[in-house]
């Protein structure tokens, strides 16, 4: 799969999915932007990463998002690829549980931050019949018993309609729109629920595979949509999950 030429901007490319996302990206010949809220951890991954560059950004906050995209085109003259990964998992409670403000956050990062994102590339990705690949999960095609985190259920299912409407609606400018979602993979994300043998054994036993997956394995995924193997397919919806999703 060749890249060459192509920009690709990476959302939450300091660590996790989305720093293995920026390496495959970059060794398969793109020149990669990548985005997180820690500087210094955001400078430590670009120094992994080969022909990328990092932009500090709040996801939260409309003018950063601003700021990464005029810059890539200042700097770059065009995108070709959204990576729509930044993402957070909130503390598990119940509905009644949560307060309004914890559900704004989750909302105001996992989802509002990809419609920032996405609306701020749309009319450069217009120019180059770009691809934006979500990152959603699991967690937005079913329901876990005891394992609901809603706000982050719902603005992961939430992801997978916009997948949908986006590649409708961007389908005459030929930008493809595509959306993964993994099961539990290996990143500080899932640390919380892999502290002991007997959660990493749990955790491992839900996915029919009989393990949990590692960052690299849904970077590939994402590579293959945004690559041309790829070229007839928009609207898509991968579970990259170790069949986890299909019990
Ligand atoms: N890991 C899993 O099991 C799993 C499963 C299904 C779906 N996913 C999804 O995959 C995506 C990546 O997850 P991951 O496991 O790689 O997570 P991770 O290791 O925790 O990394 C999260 C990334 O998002 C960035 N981020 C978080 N809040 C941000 C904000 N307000 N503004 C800007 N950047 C922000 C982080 O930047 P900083 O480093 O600066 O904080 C970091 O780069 C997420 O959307 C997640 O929901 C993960």
């Amino acid at each position: 799969m060749n890249l060459s030429g192509k920009i690709a901007l990476v959302t939450g490319g300091s660590r996790g999915i989305g720093f293995s996302t920026g390496k495959i990206l970059s060794e398969n010949g793109a020149t990669v932007v990548i985005t997180g809220k820690d500087a210094k951890r955001l400078e430590k991954a670009t120094e992994k990463i080969p022909n990328s560059i990092g932009i500090v950004a709040d996801i939260r906050n409309t003018n950063d998002v601003k700021n990464v995209v005029s810059k890539t085109i200042e700097k770059f003259g065009r995108l070709d690829i959204l990576v729509n990964n930044a993402g957070i998992f909130p503390k598990i409670k119940k509905l009644h549980e949560i307060d309004e403000d914890e559900w704004n956050e989750v909302l105001d990062v996992n989802l509002t931050g990809q419609f920032r994102f996405t609306k701020e590339a749309i009319p450069h990705l217009q120019k180059t019949s770009g691809s934006i690949v979500n990152i959603s999960s699991d967690a937005g095609l079913k329901a876990y018993q005891g394992f609901n985190a809603d706000a982050y259920s719902a603005s992961k299912a939430a992801l997978i309609i916009l997948t949908k409407c986006w590649a409708l609606e961007y389908s005459k400018n030929k930008i493809r729109v595509n959306c993964i979602c993994p099961g539990v993979v290996d990143t500080d994300m899932t640390k919380p629920f892999l502290r002991t043998q007997t959660d990493k054994e749990f955790m491992d036993n839900e996915h029919p595979l009989g393990r949990i997956g590692q960052p690299g394995e849904i970077a590939k995924a994402i590579m293959y949509f945004v690559s041309d193997d790829a070229s007839w397919t928009t609207g898509a919806v991968l579970a990259v999950d170790g069949g986890e999703s299909i019990k």
